[in-house]
Formats: structure tokens, sequence, C-alpha cells
């Protein structure tokens, strides 16, 4: 594949791909029915739930013959999880974990999730082809600033990268200064960190006048968040770097199910050895066809200790043909959450779309929030956008706001309210952002 979409920092990529990035269509579908039969009767056979879910639908593991058959299969929904709160959907006895992670809900008790040394072997596999694929090699070093934890992405990044033979530096998410000094000392091609908190870090770079095009750092993997292009084209620009979007969750494995290829940047090829995807219509759940956008469904086809069964992520996005590894389908980027969506007087709008509508001005960086109120009866929108310091003039800002007020109409179709505040003004977060505050009354 021919790396022209490489910034220069980038050159000399060539791809050393593994026998399942390589295989072709047929055989990888051969593996996965194989390993979808498997799967179904481990988690029926060891997790009480997936027994009584599958028998009150009337489905035993041995009906599964086909693809086809996987719809007969009931979903699983985060309730499912939560209900077997902390070790009951485990399929193995306690004592064969040796880890476990866990996810923070907005509400109520966290998702508990475990490995076996297979699980924890499987994990450190696919994250190192995905550090690969976005242009990692042996012998880099890689600042990882996902948080270490219970949160999946510090150290599943970091065992990725020992695998792959990487120098880790485990700084974890937060103290943005040290960040940036570390960055300038140690001199890392590679920086794995949401999107927000790279915005963080650039912010941190110009406040102390250091050029961050000059900076080490040629490879930037970002993902556990939404983001759009245009904040791509943000980073690259900022940073001479090649920013690729990395997608996973917890339930599944962690970061590492799907990774967009480097030479490519045209959505994230998913590890169709490991994890089935499926869309489905959410208000139905019809299994929808390749192409269509709708909600990702992975059923797991390798783990021991957490399988999960047609589980619903409540991600949109759609699945493509493989281009980079022809073999693998890609999953389009993700644009939200069906439950990041926010209905304003009938209109469907994603964070993202903001976030786009706002990178298209030439006075914000990508700093913002969305606040929601109630007037009436009338639901209203107020963004707050920083302004890019270079930018903070004080002049000419109303004129400004109504020409974004002006463009978010014309390409969204609502009405919301710009008000552009100064640099530094709005809370950054360490690791996931929180975009949207909601106050409208509840009921
Ligand atoms: O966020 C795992 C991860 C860590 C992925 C580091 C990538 C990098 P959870 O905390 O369980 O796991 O959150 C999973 O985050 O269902 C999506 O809604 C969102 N998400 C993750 N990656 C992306 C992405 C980690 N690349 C939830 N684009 C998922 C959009 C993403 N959303």
């Amino acid at each position: 594949m021919a790396s022209t979409n490489l910034k220069s920092k980038g050159s000399g990529y060539s791809p050393e791909l593994d026998d399942a990035e390589r295989a072709s269509r047929d055989e990888l579908m051969a593996l996965q029915k194989q390993r979808l039969a498997w799967s179904l009767k481990h988690a029926y056979d060891n997790v009480a739930h997936y027994k009584k879910a599958f028998d009150s639908a009337g489905v035993h593991p041995s009906d599964f013959k086909d693809f086809s058959d996987l719809a007969k299969f009931p979903f699983t929904a985060k309730t499912d999880l939560r209900d077997n709160y902390p070790f009951n959907m485990f399929a193995v006895p306690r004592q064969q974990l040796v880890r476990v992670h866990a996810s923070s809900g907005t509400t109520g008790k966290p998702i508990v999730v475990g490995y076996t040394k297979a699980d924890i072997d499987v994990w450190s596999q696919v994250m190192a082809r995905s550090i690969r694929a976005a242009g990692g090699r042996t012998g880099m070093i890689i600042h990882n600033a996902y948080g270490y934890g219970l949160f999946t992405g510090g150290l599943g990044v970091h065992y990725g990268a020992e695998q792959l033979g990487c120098t880790v530096v485990p700084i974890s998410g937060g103290m943005t200064e040290r960040q940036v000094q570390l960055i300038n000392d140690f001199r890392p091609d590679i920086i794995t960190v949401t999107p927000s908190y790279m915005l963080a870090i650039l912010d941190e770079f110009k406040r102390r006048g250091l050029d961050p095009r000059k900076s080490s750092l040629k490879f930037g993997i970002f993902g556990a968040e939404p983001w759009t292009n245009a904040m791509r084209a943000e980073i690259e620009g900022a940073f001479d770097m090649d920013a690729t979007d990395i997608y996973g969750l917890s339930e599944v494995i962690g970061p590492g199910v799907a990774q967009e290829c480097v030479e490519a940047k045209d959505g994230l090829h998913v590890w169709e050895d490991h994890f089935y995807p499926e869309i489905i219509d959410p208000d139905t759940g019809a299994v929808l066809p390749d192409g269509q956008i709708g909600e990702l469904v992975f059923t797991s086809l390798t783990k021991e200790a957490f399988p999960v069964i047609r589980y619903r992520t409540r991600d949109l996005t759609r699945l493509l043909p493989g281009t980079a590894r022809p073999g693998m389908r890609r999953m389009e980027k993700v644009t939200g959450r069906s439950d990041d969506m926010i209905i304003l007087r009938g209109v469907n709008v994603f964070p993202t779309q903001i976030e786009e509508a706002l990178l298209a001005t030439d006075w914000c960086g990508g700093h913002f929030i969305i606040e929601l109120s109630r007037e009436g009866r009338m639901d209203e929108m107020a963004i707050h956008a920083e302004a890019r310091p270079e930018r903070w003039d004080g002049s000419g800002l109303a004129e400004h706001a109504e020409k974004a007020v002006a463009f978010i109409k014309n390409t969204i179709g609502i009405t919301a309210a710009v008000k552009i505040v100064a640099p530094e003004t709005l809370e950054r977060s360490l690791g996931k952002a929180k975009r949207v505050y909601d106050k409208r009354p509840k009921g």
C-alpha cells in the first residue's frame, strides 16, 4: 500500500502483517464460524445468565450452523451486566482471573470485566497489532497518557506496546505540564491519549513557547471518545504527526477492538478474528446489511473469562469492506452513541456535529461544551466555545459568533446560541471529555 497519506515524520512505513491480517475474507469467515460456535457454547455452559437467556429465547448453541443463525440468540445489554455485579458473568472460576477492570457507569454500579492469562495475551496481541497499524514499530518510545487503573485504556495499551517491543512511558492521564516535559526530554515517537486531552497538551506546548511541530511525536493513537476528521486535521497540523482512531470498550476487551490503518486513514479495521461485529436497527433489533448505519453489536470469539454474546454497544456506525486489511471489515468512525444524541426541537444532533462546525471556523481550536436548557416550553442549546489564544483580541467576536450560528443552522438545521469564551476558561478533561450539560427539567 502506498504511503502517500503519511506526514513526513512518518515516512519509511512498511507493514509487517500477521497471519490474520493477511487472511482472505473466506479464510477469516471460516475461522469466525468455528469460533462463534465455540463462544456460544462456552457462554451457555458456564454462565448462568446466558443459559437462562438462551433457554427463554428457545435457542441452543447447537442451533448455530451459519452466520444467519446468530440473530436467533438474544442480545446482551449493559443492564444484564449490571444485574450480575460483580462476578456473576464470569465463565471461569474467579481463581483463574489474572485481572479485573471496571467501567464507571453514569449511574449505579460499575460494570466489572475479567481476564484469564490467555485473555490478556489476546488483548496484548490485538493492541500490538493496533499500534503497528497506527505506524508504531518495535524499538519506538510510546508516551501512554491513557489513564491507568480500573479504566482499560492505560494497561490495555501498555501490554500491547510491550508485546510489540516498544519502550513504554506509563505516564497515565493528568499533570499536563509534566506530560510536555517528558515528551520533550524522552522524545517519544508515539502518543496514546484521548483526543480532547491531546488538545490540552497542545495548549501546554504553546504556553511554554514550544513548537509542537518540532516535537518528536510521529504517530498519535486517539480514542475512548468520539472525535471527527476535522479534529484529526487540527491535531495533525499542529504536531505534524499522523493521527489514527482506536476503538474499544471494556465489555468487549478494552482498547484494540478496532483500529485505523495509518496508510489509509479511512475508518477502523475491526479485528474480526477475535470480535464479531453486527449492525442492528436500535429500535427493532433487526440486523442491518453492511453499509447501513445502526447500533454496533459485538460477540467475542475467543474470550475465556468474560464472553459477550451480541453485546449492544449503543455506539452508532456502519460496516464497510476491508481496504488496508482486505479480509477484515472496517467500521466507520463512531459519530456518537444512541444515548449521546441530543434531540433539540425534534432534530437529532450529536456533539461531533458541533465539533465539526466549530473546527470549520478559524477562531476555535476544539474546546467546547454544550448546555441544554428549557425556556418555557422550548429547548435551547448554548454552545460555549473557546477562542484560540492567537485569535482572542476581543474584537469582532459577535460577528464570529453570528457566522457560527448561521453555519450550524445551515449544516445541522438547528438554531443554537454560540458564546465565544476566552482561552483556557473551559475545564479540561484528563480523559474522556464531558461535552453535554443537560439542565433541562427532568420528566
Ligand atoms: O474507552 C476503551 C478505550 C480506551 C478505547 C482507550 C480506546 C482507547 P470504555 O471506558 O468501556 O472503554 O468506554 C467504551 O467509549 O462504547 C464508545 O462509546 C466510546 N469509545 C471508545 N473508543 C471510541 C472511539 C474505552 N474511537 C465506550 N470513537 C465505547 C468513539 C469511542 N467512541
